[in-house]
């Protein structure tokens, strides 16, 4: 029987993940389909049982879904639980297996820049996707985090679980040519009024800067660190990311991230 994978959540209309799967399946001769599906909040545990009964191989999980489905599932990977998310779901014949790879799918992305384990990181944020990101560039051996936030709090406490340390916004601003890696992972950047979470003046040229924001390609962030002489990171590189990391554990395949950046970049360009 034919295959078949799917992307669920809402607004789902303009995802990029059925496009860049089903290439992928073309490219490696494999017959299977990837489908994307609108569900409401209130109907996520019917779309679930749907997916089940219809024989879904496995499907990605997108907003507004990443934490309310974790009880439907049978097993939960470690990374997922700490992240209280999943974006994820594997079949494996017998249960319905939850994962995260959107911090990992970053991480791998940001090594295609110049990056030093040793280099002091500054993550701004400390949302879902601040967690994610904290947790997997720990994972992959940086040593040296701070989290900065406008809710000092949330900061505080992803340092504690992270093993890193915490600022203000402020604080960050005024300190920002002590590191060598800035992730601007707010929702701020999403903005078009050209909103940043910090001011980047005291950035030092040759930082490396990067945004999880994939549309636009040029954020609002990475246009004023560009200016200010920064090698800027798009959020293309963490969509191809997470979705290969998926794509193996569904095939056992890695698929060609560099040629699909490319792909993904001239549509959205
Ligand atoms: P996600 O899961 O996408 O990370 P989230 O959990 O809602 O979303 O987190 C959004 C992040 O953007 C938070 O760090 C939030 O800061 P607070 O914790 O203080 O709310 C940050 N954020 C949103 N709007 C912001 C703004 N106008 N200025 C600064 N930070 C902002």
């Amino acid at each position: 029987m034919k295959k078949w994978y799917a992307v669920i959540g809402e607004p789902i209309a303009h995802s990029l993940s059925p496009y860049m799967h089903e290439t992928w399946f073309k490219e490696h001769g494999i017959d299977a389909a990837y489908i994307p599906v609108q569900v409401k909040p209130a109907d996520l545990e019917k779309a679930f049982f749907a997916l089940k009964t219809l024989g879904v191989s496995g499907f990605n999980i997108t907003l507004p879904h990443k934490e309310s489905i974790l009880p439907l599932l049978d097993h939960i990977d470690e990374t997922a639980s700490a992240m209280n998310a999943v974006n994820t779901v594997v079949f494996d014949g017998e249960n319905y297996v939850g994962f995260n790879t959107d911090g990992d799918g970053f991480v791998q992305s940001l090594f295609a820049a110049p990056v030093k384990l040793s280099a002091r990181v500054l993550v701004i944020g400390a949302g879902g996707a601040a967690r994610g990101i904290s947790y997997a560039l720990k994972r992959s051996g940086f040593s040296d985090i701070v989290i900065a936030n406008r809710t000092i709090a949330r900061a505080e406490e992803l340092a504690r679980d992270i093993g890193g340390s915490a600022m203000t916004l402020a604080d960050a601003e005024k300190s920002l040519g002590d590191f060598g890696i800035i992730i601007q992972t707010t929702s701020v950047g999403l903005s078009t009024d050209q909103a940043l979470p910090i001011s980047l003046e005291n950035v030092k040229s040759g930082t490396i800067a990067a945004d999880i924001i994939y549309n636009p390609l040029e954020t609002p962030f990475l246009i004023k660190a560009k200016e200010q002489g920064c090698h800027t990171v798009n959020g293309v590189g963490m969509f191809v990311g997470q979705g290969a990391i998926a794509f193996e554990k569904w095939t056992g395949i890695k698929p060609d991230m560099e040629k699909m950046k490319e792909l993904i970049t001239n549509k959205l360009g």
